[in-house]
């Protein structure tokens, strides 16, 4: 216990001692990834591979032909508002605030005050894009009412749910927050292949409940033999049955 504290506050006294150098040259990468008019490609390896160290260091774990074809199938509903429960190193969130015209709102469990105004400054220059950062549990009331304080009674195009990895966790946040998405917009999860590298990543249980009962569903799976990943996709219909 004792050499696993000493670990922790030396990794913390680096993160921390290296924080300005970090939070410049993130900056600059960020300068960089801006620079110019991306495609949407293009901002997906940014997402993948923007880079950074501690605090600053954006990342996303996806397998680029799943996150691609998410993100298609976003951009044809040309966006206004998203919200994201899993902020984790901002790597979708650089994708989100790339192509919501108007609010990103992303939510972790993790204090976000340091890294935030690297992940606020995300959207690209000619958007109007804002993101707001939640730290929170979003399985906590209070934490749901600030979303929808949050969300001001607009409902979002999409609902990412890559938080919580547990059958539970995932179910709760389903049920908790699929309503806040408008008709024809998506609701969509990650990990959702069965074999996955760690126990707690149950999404594959609630998903096969979900096709069980009938919900119309859609999946961009890279390779059906592959251990974690895989995207599944929910549609809210256009109009209610
Ligand atoms: C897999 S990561 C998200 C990755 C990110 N969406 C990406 O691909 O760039 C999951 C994140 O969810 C957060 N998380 C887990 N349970 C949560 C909960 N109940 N409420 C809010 N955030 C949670 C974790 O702190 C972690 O940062």
């Amino acid at each position: 216990m004792a050499k696993k504290w000493k670990n922790y506050t030396h990794k913390t006294l680096l993160r921390n001692l290296r924080r300005p150098f970090n939070r410049r040259s993130a900056f600059k990468r960020l300068a960089e990834y801006h620079s110019v008019d991306r495609s949407l490609d293009e901002r997906i390896g940014w997402a993948m591979r923007f880079g950074g160290g501690g605090y600053f260091r954006i990342k996303t774990l996806q397998i680029r032909s799943e996150i691609t074809a998410l993100a298609k199938a976003l951009e044809e509903l040309k966006p206004k508002t998203i919200l994201e429960i899993g902020t984790a190193r901002g790597g979708t969130l650089l994708i989100w605030s790339s192509l919501a015209s108007k609010k990103v709102v992303s939510c972790d469990m993790q204090d976000m005050s340091i890294q935030g105004e690297l992940l606020r400054a995300l959207p690209p220059p000619a958007s109007d894009c804002e993101v707001q950062l939640l730290s929170g549990n979003s399985h906590d009331e209070n934490f749901r009412q600030q979303v929808e304080n949050e969300l001001n009674g607009e409902l979002v195009d999409m609902l990412f749910i890559d938080g919580d990895h547990t059958e539970k966790g995932v179910e709760a946040d389903y049920r908790d927050y699929h309503h806040l998405v408008r008709p024809g917009g998506i609701i969509a999860f990650h990990d959702i292949v069965e074999s996955q590298p760690l126990e707690i990543n149950q999404v594959y249980y609630f998903w096969k409940r979900l096709k069980q009962e009938g919900v119309q569903t859609e999946e961009f799976v890279n390779d059906r033999d592959q251990c974690g990943f895989g995207i599944g996709i929910v549609r809210v219909p256009e109009t209610a049955s």
